[in-house]
């Protein structure tokens, strides 16, 4: 099926692939041009995506490596819903493409559907159903449990299994559960203990899982684990397929240890003609948790708007791969990345041409040190930025969602430090690059601050004190504090037409090592500079352009 996008001027191109809500739809075309194409083959998709800014998906859709390595203009990949296990995050990430998800849209129908499913399990609504209408009346083959005062065991106590909990809760069950990441503090305030998995495991009558698939999670509930739980215990799985191993729950159910379990979502989608979703003991549904109209409605608009935004540049809420700042503080945040930017790029352009980088420590002392400080709690995309700017000098594509896998790419350790201890500066922000120990292990600093609100200034260097506005060309000389250094410096850059802006000097103490800083009106050739590094007493001379 393929609906145009109407014949505006608008530019950017959206793709959707599986479908969503026409009011999504909607939002989408009202700025930009949107595709609708829900029968595209991986291969067919490959071959189109080189035309979307944009992608948007629910769970049909697999965003393979292939499919994005070949989105050659693509900035942001949608999900409808909460679960990314069918997009290739790592190479969206390491391609620079941001992924945006709708969280929060479907959690409460998820965990309906799953109170639902535990009701249809415990009392076989489903086989009941099926056989008064094929017109069989037949009570004692029915016969159910109740859950109240039963213990439901919940492995992953996030959003949707916390209103899962809750709802338990309401039905009279005793709710435990298993969350490594979820705090002591969370859990209380829900009024459900905390468990190990083993306890879990042991202790409940209804388990239902609601981790997302990753690697860890991949068959957490397998041969062992099954073993561990109480005889006649029964099992729901509305979160992903291949979080349960499916052979070893037919094993389970068959050899009688599990009572029944209800699936919502199976390890491939739509399920073979398998014999565990023909098991009587096996209630089923076709990954329905979001499918409801509330669901879908705010799946697709939230979607709809986090990729707008992220195609006009702006803050999402819901980015996978990329650090989330409060709209609110974004005012208050930019001249920092300002700052960070220019620190940055200083950094870069400060470092021997041929040596490789070891670490990039940043550094927040003062004000913006403070753990209490608004900005201060948000130092890693300020971080992210100095990484960003730094690494785009030595090559293309960097941005705020790739620069740390960049990094880690290139083997470059990136560390954060804080303290509240500062002399002279509100707030100090400084950048020290170590090159490897076969490149010398040299380090260098450079440090700066903002006057005012928003005006970024260079003020440290190497640990010398300068005061230097980071822009347009600046050259930095590293000179022995003696006389007829800095008059024939001022002399070579007049005789050859370069005016001097500014000029700041950082020295360790009188006669020893210094620091120069001269912004200057225009490019310096190589000539120019290796004519001043002749100058006695200077060590180095370096071009920058902020
Ligand atoms: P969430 O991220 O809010 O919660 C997941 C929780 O699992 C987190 O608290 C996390 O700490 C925990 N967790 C991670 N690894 C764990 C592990 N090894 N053991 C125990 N806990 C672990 O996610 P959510 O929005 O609550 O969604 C939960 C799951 O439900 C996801 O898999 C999601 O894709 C799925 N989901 C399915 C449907 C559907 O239609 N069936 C709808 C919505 C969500
Ligand atoms: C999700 O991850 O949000 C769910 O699987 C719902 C869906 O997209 O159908």
């Amino acid at each position: 099926m393929k609906e145009s996008g109407e014949e505006t001027e608008k530019t950017k191109k959206v793709l959707v692939t599986d479908h969503i809500s026409e009011e999504g739809i909607r939002k989408l075309r009202e700025f930009a041009e949107v595709d609708i194409e829900l029968e595209l083959s991986k291969e067919e998709l490959t071959e189109r995506i080189g035309g979307y800014d944009a992608l948007i998906v629910r769970s049909g859709t697999k965003v393979t490596k292939e499919i994005i390595e070949a989105g050659g203009r693509l900035k942001v990949i949608g999900r409808a819903g909460v679960g990314v296990d069918n997009i290739d995050v790592e190479t969206a990430t390491e391609k620079g493409i941001m992924v945006v998800n709708a969280p929060e849209a479907n959690t409460i129908s998820a965990a309906e559907h799953t109170i639902a499913m535990l009701l249809s399990l415990s009392r076989k609504i489903p086989a009941a159903n099926v056989l008064l209408k094929s017109r069989k009346w037949e009570r004692k083959k029915h016969m159910g449990v109740e859950v109240n005062g039963k213990v439901l065991g919940i492995i992953g106590l996030g959003r949707v299994g916390s209103e899962v909990a809750k709802r338990g809760k309401g039905l009279g069950m005793r709710v435990v559960a298993y969350d490594p990441f979820i705090s002591l503090e969370s859990a209380r305030e829900l009024g459900i203990t905390l468990l190990s998995i083993t306890e879990v495991l042991s202790v409940a009558d209804f388990i239902s899982l609601h981790t997302p698939l990753t690697k860890d999670t991949h068959h957490l509930i397998g041969n062992k684990e099954f073993e561990l739980m109480k005889d006649g215990v029964r099992v729901i799985n509305c979160a992903r397929g291949g979080i349960i191993d499916e052979d070893a729950l037919k094993d389970a159910i068959k050899s009688g240890k599990i009572a029944g379990a209800a699936l919502d979502v199976f390890e491939h989608e739509p399920p073979d003609e398998s014999e565990l979703v023909q098991m009587e003991e096996v209630i089923v549904t076709p990954h329905l948790g979001a499918s409801t109209e509330e669901a879908q409605r705010a799946a697709a608009v939230v979607i709809a708007e986090e990729v707008i935004t992220a195609l006009k540049n702006k803050p999402v809420r819901n980015a996978v791969n990329m650090i989330y700042v409060e709209v609110d503080l974004m005012d208050a945040i930019k001249p920092y990345l300002v700052l960070a930017e220019k620190l940055g790029r200083l950094s870069a352009q400060l470092i021997p041409k041929s040596n490789r980088l070891e670490q990039f420590n940043v550094s927040y002392k003062g004000e913006i040190g403070m753990a209490t400080h608004s900005i201060g709690k948000n130092t890693r995309l300020i971080t992210v930025a100095m990484l960003k700017s730094f690494l785009s000098w030595f090559t293309d594509g960097v941005n705020y969602v790739n620069a740390e896998a960049i990094a880690k790419k290139f083997g470059i350790k990136v560390t954060e430090s804080k303290t509240e201890d500062v002399e002279n500066f509100s707030s100090l922000i400084s950048i020290t690059t170590t090159t490897r120990i076969e490149d010398e292990g040299k380090k260098r600093t450079v440090a700066g601050t903002l006057f005012g609100i928003d005006d970024p200034r260079i003020v440290k260097i190497d640990g010398f004190r300068v005061d230097a506005s980071p822009s347009g060309y600046m050259l930095i000389c590293s000179f022995l504090d003696k006389p007829r250094v800095i008059g024939p410096v001022c002399m070579i850059l007049g005789d050859r037409g370069i005016n001097i802006a500014g000029m700041q000097v950082g020295r360790e103490k009188v006669g020893g090592e210094a620091v120069m800083v001269l912004n200057v009106d225009s490019s310096v050739s190589e000539d120019i500079m290796e004519e001043m590094e002749k100058v006695k007493n200077i060590f180095d001379v370096k071009l920058v352009k902020l």
